[in-house]
């Protein structure tokens, strides 16, 4: 463990440090498993000796059931649409709490995936306890080395970010996001569900996050001021569709102090629109992907009700900036991976309104880094 790693290094907060540390930890969640070969992209691919290693019993898994709680479960909702896409495979995310004592359903050719940050959360080793003595294979992505729940895996995949310090996750999160790409592209491949050139293509891009990455960090001022015109606010709403549903989740938790709810953006007219009105500040996850045509009418609808709409586009977009307040732009990338880079601005955003608001940014009120007790 290298010191300057518990240090903040010049920043305010450990969770700003962690927030810019992420190109670099992806960097090393990369290292030695993604290989992109520029000239020739067809040398491109991926290795996990986890893949290697259970390589048969994870090809005839029936069904994959994620387990985790928090910040990791909203990375298991993403892993679920990405494994299901290059896999087809059906994925279930459960809360590790709930999982525990409902009497799950589990065969023993089934996967569970458990992700936890610590590895020492209560609620998942209980439900990883319960799917082994059921016969299941237990694949952990975890980032705490030597951990409870690390121990307790039958194989898995450290994520390497290093040690979190804030309680608000940031950098786990897309080291979460980032092992589950990896594990569904390889496992995309092993079992031909995935063609050639998506492969190649996702690998490239997934070599070029962590320098996308660092072009959001500089929109960090930015985002600095806007927060500003959010400090005062009772209550946000996050919207996001696709991918970017669970990153419209992970946004409103980074907020939660100041209660904010994240939503899939349709859902919005079966109860959230009633609360909006000129005081509600709404954060639009409005990047190009399929269903861009639908957030932009979603949005239509916000902004009739005089609703104050902060969106994450793509840059270059023109269509969003016509409708909302303010825009953060994004680079583009591959649809999949977007989560990696439209979770950061979010990240900023929260860790500016909670010092906008004098609140302990490093260790929130009644929050605890470890949930070791139920
Ligand atoms: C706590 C932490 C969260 C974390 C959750 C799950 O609530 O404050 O940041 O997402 O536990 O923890 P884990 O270590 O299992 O990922």
């Amino acid at each position: 463990l290298d010191i300057s790693k518990l240090s903040k290094g010049g920043f305010d907060h450990f969770m700003l440090k962690e927030i810019y540390d992420q190109p670099q930890c992806l960097k090393d969640c990369m290292s030695g498993r993604l290989f992109a070969d520029k000239d020739n992209p067809s040398n491109n691919h991926i290795v996990l000796s986890a893949l290697t290693d259970y390589k048969d019993r994870l090809m005839s898994a029936k069904h994959i059931i994620i387990v985790a709680c928090g910040t990791s479960w909203h990375a298991g909702l993403i892993g679920k649409q990405l494994i299901e896409k290059m896999c087809r495979k059906r994925v279930e995310v459960a809360y590790a709490s709930e999982f525990r004592y409902g009497d799950p359903v589990i065969e023993p050719e089934d996967v569970v995936i458990a992700i936890s940050q610590s590895g020492e959360t209560a609620d998942t080793l209980a439900a990883i306890k319960l799917a082994k003595e059921k016969g299941a294979l237990i694949f952990g992505i975890v980032n705490g080395v030597g951990s409870s729940i690390a121990r307790e895996t039958d194989t898995g995949i450290y994520i390497h970010v290093g040690p979190e310090i804030g309680v608000a996750s940031t950098k786990a999160f897309t080291g979460q996001v980032t092992v589950l790409t990896l594990l569904a592209l390889a496992l995309g491949r092993e079992l031909g569900t995935l063609n050639n050139a998506d492969y190649y293509q996702m690998i490239e891009e997934l070599s070029e996050i962590p320098q996308k990455m660092e072009k959001v960090l500089e929109k960090a001022p930015i985002i600095k001021d806007i927060s500003r015109m959010f400090t005062y606010a009772h209550n946000f709403l996050y919207l996001g569709r696709g991918v970017n549903y669970p990153v419209a989740m992970e946004g409103a938790l980074k907020l939660k102090e100041i209660s904010a709810e994240g939503y899939p953006a349709a859902e919005m007219k079966h109860g959230p629109i009633a609360l909006v009105d000129q005081d509600m500040p709404i954060v639009f996850l409005a990047t190009h992907h399929q269903l861009y045509e639908k957030i932009i009418s979603n949005m239509q609808e916000v902004k009739s009700r005089n609703g104050r709409i902060l969106a994450v586009v793509t840059e270059g977009d023109q269509q969003v900036k016509k409708i909302a307040d303010n825009v953060l732009e994004i680079p583009r990338t591959l649809n999949a991976l977007v989560p990696l880079l439209s979770v950061v601005p979010l990240q900023l955003l929260a860790y500016y309104v909670a010092v906008d608001k004098g609140l302990d940014v490093d260790m929130p009120r009644n929050l605890a880094k470890s949930v070791t007790v139920e």
